[in-house]
């Protein structure tokens, strides 16, 4: 056979295999709820805006309504919009809805090991597990809120040290915060110059922010081909393994001083369950498992609050008057000469609201993570496969006028009674909802009032530039919301 016969041969294969796959595309997206009709290979990915993927959402999510289909490149996911389609499948259905859908930025690193990329048996295993010692070191000689309050102390004589000049808050309240975290996985919190601590944080806050912008974006849509192409996605494995030389480390010299009567915080709960591990085959609790499930905690627990309380300071900074507002119900509920305590929350229904509402507004998680339908399964009329992808769209909860009032305004009435006191809302959903529900959730919630409540009982929050000049719209938006990046001074009080 000549060259040009064989090049005829091999352009029919290929036509023939992308007429199938094209085919096949179309058939499965025939049985799925609406949406834009996808293209070869490429699926939606005109329709997505890799810049704002959530803002491209939502328009669909205008044309197509509370359920919809779309493909990131050629793989088919159901989008949930607004609260009702959201509370149906991740609570009504919760059991068919709640597996864990690939997310290659994470995925391609921790390889299924840990809490938060896995399913079934093991994930649940795992959880329960999790859940139990995070818990039990809350009831322990020193309480998670008595480490909250001390780490928050350290923060204002840290703040104090800056005697008013103009600071980005940011490495401040990521060391902060995974102090906290650090403190119940590694037993001890470090100091605030610490090479480890340093090196995790900005690990962390970089790689939130590759995966908020659209390198972290096509990476999930085109992980096998992005594998080979430069640019700032291959360094969010780079930042992880930095994090993974440090966990390592910390886990050796568990290991060496390990007393199984008395375990000094989760490292050691979870060596002591390997030690109990009798199943040779398929175990739950191995090395791997150890190490990727504390970069899923160092992870979800650094990051997500930090932005949360990092956009929550810059919003109160555009709103001086209810930042005020908070400022006098501290000083009468707690005064100044103590600090604040989860006991003071239901006695301050305005700082309730307040948080509550930044929580909203902020949607610091706008995605949720994807998950997945675990069986075969019929949603609003539609079949719905097994291993299906899902994508809760939570700012569509957030932003659901059926919902909340004026939605693109700050305003905590949203959570407040006609008598001033604290009213919840089911469709604030920052945690996700259902099973898969953030592990991290009690433990969040305790850090935000005790960090909004103690920083503003010692400082006002100054911008440094014209208050209307303050821009609450995100500047990345994928995995997070992240807010633009401002400087402030913090006035003591
Ligand atoms: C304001 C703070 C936080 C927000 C907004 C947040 C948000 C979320 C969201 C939306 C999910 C995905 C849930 C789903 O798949 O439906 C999640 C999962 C998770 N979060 Fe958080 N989170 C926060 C704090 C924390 C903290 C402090 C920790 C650490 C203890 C943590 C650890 C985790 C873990 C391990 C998962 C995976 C759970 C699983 O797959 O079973 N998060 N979080």
């Amino acid at each position: 056979m000549d060259f040009s016969s064989l090049l005829i041969l091999l352009l029919i294969f290929l036509t023939t295999c992308f007429v199938l796959m094209y085919w096949k595309m179309l058939k499965e997206k025939s049985h799925l709820p609406p949406g834009p009709v996808p293209l070869p290979l490429i699926g939606n990915l005109m329709q997505l805006n890799t810049k704002d993927p959530v803002k491209s959402l939502m328009k669909l999510h205008e044309k197509y309504g509370p359920v919809y289909t779309i493909f990131w490149g050629p793989q088919p996911s159901l989008v949930l919009c607004g609260y009702k389609a959201v509370k149906e499948a991740l609570i009504d259905q919760g059991e068919e809805f709640g597996a864990r859908g690939d997310y290659p930025v994470f995925l391609s690193y921790t390889k299924g090991h840990g809490i938060a990329f896995r399913n079934g048996e093991k994930w649940k295993e795992l959880r329960r597990f999790t859940l139990l010692t995070l818990r039990n070191f809350g009831m322990g000689k020193r309480s998670i809120e008595e480490r909250i309050q001390e780490e928050a102390q350290f923060l204002v004589k840290e703040f104090a040290k800056t005697k008013q000049s103009p600071i980005d808050p940011t490495v401040f309240l990521g060391r902060t915060v995974s102090n906290v975290i650090c403190s119940i996985i590694f037993g001890r919190r470090f100091d605030y110059e610490d090479e480890r601590l340093l090196t995790i944080v900005t690990s962390i806050n970089n790689n939130f922010q590759i995966m908020s912008n659209p390198w972290g974006t096509l990476y999930n849509i085109y992980p096998d081909i992005m594998d080979y192409l430069p640019g700032q996605h291959q360094k969010i494995f780079s930042n992880f393994d930095k994090i993974t030389e440090i966990v390592q480390k910390e886990m050796k010299s568990h290991k060496e001083t390990l007393d199984p009567k008395e375990p000094r915080d989760y490292i050691d709960c979870f060596l002591i369950k390997m030690q109990q591990e009798t199943r040779v085959e398929d175990p739950s609790f191995y090395e791997k498992s150890l190490l990727m499930s504390v970069q899923n905690l160092l992870f979800g627990g650094t990051e997500t609050v930090s932005t949360t309380l990092r956009y929550g300071f810059l919003i109160l900074m555009k709103y001086p008057e209810i930042a005020e507002k908070i400022q006098k119900e501290i000083d009468n509920v707690v005064g100044r000469d103590r600090c604040p305590c989860l006991d003071d929350k239901s006695r301050m229904p305005f700082t309730e609201a307040v948080i509550h509402e930044i929580m909203r507004f902020a949607d610091v998680i706008p995605l949720s993570l994807p998950h997945a339908v675990s069986h075969d399964t019929v949603f609003r009329g539609y079949k719905i496969p097994k291993g299906t992808y899902v994508i809760p769209l939570l700012t569509s909860v957030h932003y659901d006028p059926s919902q909340f009032k004026s939605i693109n305004t700050f305003n905590p009435q949203n959570f407040l009674d006609e008598n001033g006191r604290f009213k919840r809302n089911d469709a604030l959903m920052p945690f996700s909802a259902g099973k898969r529900i953030c592990l991290g959730e009690s433990l969040a919630r305790m850090e935000l009032f005790l960090y909004f409540t103690t920083l503003l009982q010692n400082f006002t929050f100054q911008p440094t530039i014209n208050r209307e000049e303050l821009d609450l719209t995100p500047v990345g938006s994928g995995l997070g919301n992240v807010p633009s990046h401002y400087n402030c001074c913090l006035v003591p009080r």
